[in-house]
């Protein structure tokens, strides 16, 4: 896989890639560790992935770290979760100030942890001018949640009077993602050929790219893979083969 970088077309990029990170747990059952290993291991995959888009030029990378659904694990894997988002927000803010990356939240986030909060939201203020990327960390997120939201948002509105019309934009910023371009390209770790309710709305006409990299095995060459793969696919957006080549 040696010598990928170099083939890809830095005027084709994805401006947004989304990335689920799964098969943390598996990783770690294989080595015959406890599953929380397994989302320490996968912080070294988080800066990698971080670290490439930046230095390749994408403007936006969004992780999916943790979902709504996730609140339903074991009480010791959720706070082994929060502690390492902690931790890792903590260590890691130096090194978005040197690549200068802002970082942004999805979510609800005012369901994490006082702590956690806290955490976030001075990296999000200290991080807040950078320019060169957008970091967006999907944390307590899922879709039906986002959408649910902007729909009651929405309701409020129109009914005060501040909404005349409804069209696919005003629904668009309505939700968490408002202001970002919708991910061209959505990769999902460890074998798993599904969204787990993940930007429904956003990836309408994103390119999925399945890999079975388990997350913390994750490497730079994996993600110039995926964009590989994403740049020799023609995006008809509904058009015939003919027209876009016309
Ligand atoms: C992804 O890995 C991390 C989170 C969902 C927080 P998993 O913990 O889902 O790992 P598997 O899928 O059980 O292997
Ligand atoms: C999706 O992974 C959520 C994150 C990666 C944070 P899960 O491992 O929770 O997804 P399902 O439940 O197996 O679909
Ligand atoms: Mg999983």
């Amino acid at each position: 896989m040696a010598g990928l970088k170099e083939e890809i077309n830095l005027d084709n990029l994805p401006k947004h890639i989304a990335v689920i990170m799964d098969g943390n747990g598996r990783w770690a059952k294989m080595k015959g560790k406890l599953r929380t290993f397994g989302h320490e291991s996968g912080v070294k995959a988080v800066r990698e992935t971080v670290e490439s888009c930046a230095e390749l030029g994408v403007s936006y990378l969004t992780l999916y770290a943790f979902s709504t659904e996730n609140w339903n694990r074991p009480k010791f894997e959720i706070n082994a979760l929060m502690s390492l988002l902690v931790s890792t927000i903590a260590s890691e803010t130096k090194t978005l100030m040197k690549n200068n990356i802002r970082l942004q939240t999805i979510g609800d986030t005012l369901s994490l942890p006082s702590k956690c909060q806290r955490e976030l939201k001075e990296a999000i203020d200290t991080t807040a001018g950078n320019t060169r990327m957008t970091l967006v960390l999907a944390l307590s997120y899922s879709s039906r949640w986002e959408i649910t939201k902007a729909v009651k948002e929405i309701s409020a509105d129109v009914q005060s009077g501040k909404l005349k019309e409804i069209s696919e934009s005003t629904i668009a910023q309505y939700l968490d993602t408002a202001g970002m371009p919708d991910p061209e390209l959505l990769i999902r770790t460890s074998g798993e050929h599904r969204i787990s309710n993940f930007l429904l709305w956003q990836i309408s006409y994103a390119e999925l790219f399945f890999t079975d990299v388990l997350w913390p095995d994750f490497r730079k060459e994996h993600l110039y893979e995926a964009i590989l793969s994403y740049q020799g696919r023609e995006r008809r957006f509904g058009k015939t083969s003919e027209q876009l080549s016309a």
